[in-house]
């Protein structure tokens, strides 16, 4: 089958990576289906209904497209959320609500579309973590847990389902200019907090880090190159080249000098 006619499931679509992704994948002939809670009209991509933290949704998405399209060539689950706060002070809320969007639905998801590639004894799951799954970095905890648990989801799953032709690719982005801020979920500053000056020194820097991003556009343009490859990486880092970097030094820095370089990063107390 050429690569032109395969339909791709792409989450997130109406974010700021998703579209890119789905701009650059329908421009080179793929079929996209974006799958979201909003209705969207986007000349890439068919909208189709999914909330990430309404299992229904997923199978519901899943049977509609399978029932027109007969097939799923591409899986890109990259829909996610950011949160931000202390550990001691986070509303569990929040943490639950973080694992259900990035880990728990898209694994669910993950499991809906298993069975169909396996039918056709191909496909590719792409799972979007981020270079902050690398590191527990600070404020952002729970964020990076996430991560990680996709990180290590998207290894064990490769082991898998390899046998059944099927390839995972992780791809961690470092920051890009998109939106994240504005839907992510993030404990309250208060003046009150025994973290307060560092809570806020921190979040303004992370807005700051994203805003300097790179330009989703990049990321969409990655992508398509990782699809076309016979043997894809496991793992590819996108990003600025010291936050490509990190998890390099992480690996050969003992711990305590490593959180330090965090430290010192972030302005924080050694
Ligand atoms: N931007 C960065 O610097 C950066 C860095 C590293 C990793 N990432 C990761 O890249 C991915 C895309 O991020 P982005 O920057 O493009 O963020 P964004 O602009 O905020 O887009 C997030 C997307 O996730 C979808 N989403 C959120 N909750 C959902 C739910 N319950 N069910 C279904 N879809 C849901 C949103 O769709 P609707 O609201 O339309 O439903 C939206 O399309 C995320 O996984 C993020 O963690 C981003």
């Amino acid at each position: 089958m050429s690569q032109t006619s395969k339909v791709v499931l792409l989450t997130g679509a109406s974010g700021g990576l998703g579209s890119a992704i789905a701009k650059h994948l329908n421009s080179k002939g793929f079929i996209v289906y974006g799958l979201g809670r909003k209705p969207v009209k986007s000349p890439y991509y068919n909208w189709v209904y999914m909330d990430l933290v309404q299992p229904e949704s997923i199978d519901n998405a899943i049977k509609e497209i399978v029932k027109k399209e007969k097939r799923i060539d591409i899986l890109i689950n990259n829909a996610g959320i950011g949160v931000t706060g202390g550990l001691e002070e986070m509303k569990m809320n929040d943490v639950r609500k973080a694992f259900e969007v990035n880990f728990f639905g898209t694994l669910f998801l993950i499991q809906k579309v298993l069975p169909v590639m396996r039918q056709t004894q191909t496909g590719t799951i792409i799972n979007i973590s981020s270079i902050a799954g690398y590191t527990g970095l600070p404020f952002r905890g729970i964020y990076s847990a996430t991560k990680s648990a996709v990180m290590r989801m998207s290894e064990a799953l490769s082991s898998e389902v390899k046998q059944f032709g099927i390839k995972v690719i992780d791809v961690a982005p470092g920051d890009f200019k998109t939106k994240i801020a504005e839907s992510r979920l993030y404990t309250p500053l208060n003046p009150q907090s025994p973290y307060y000056e560092d809570y806020k020194r921190v979040l303004k820097m992370i807005d700051e880090e994203v805003d300097k991003g790179l330009e989703p556009e990049i990321l969409g343009h990655k992508i398509f190159k990782f699809l076309a490859k016979k043997q894809p990486k496991l793992r590819y880092n996108i990003g600025l080249i010291l936050q490509k970097m990190t998890p390099v030094i992480q690996c050969v820095l003992p711990g305590r000098l490593f959180e330090n370089l965090i430290l010192k990063h972030y302005k924080m107390k050694q």
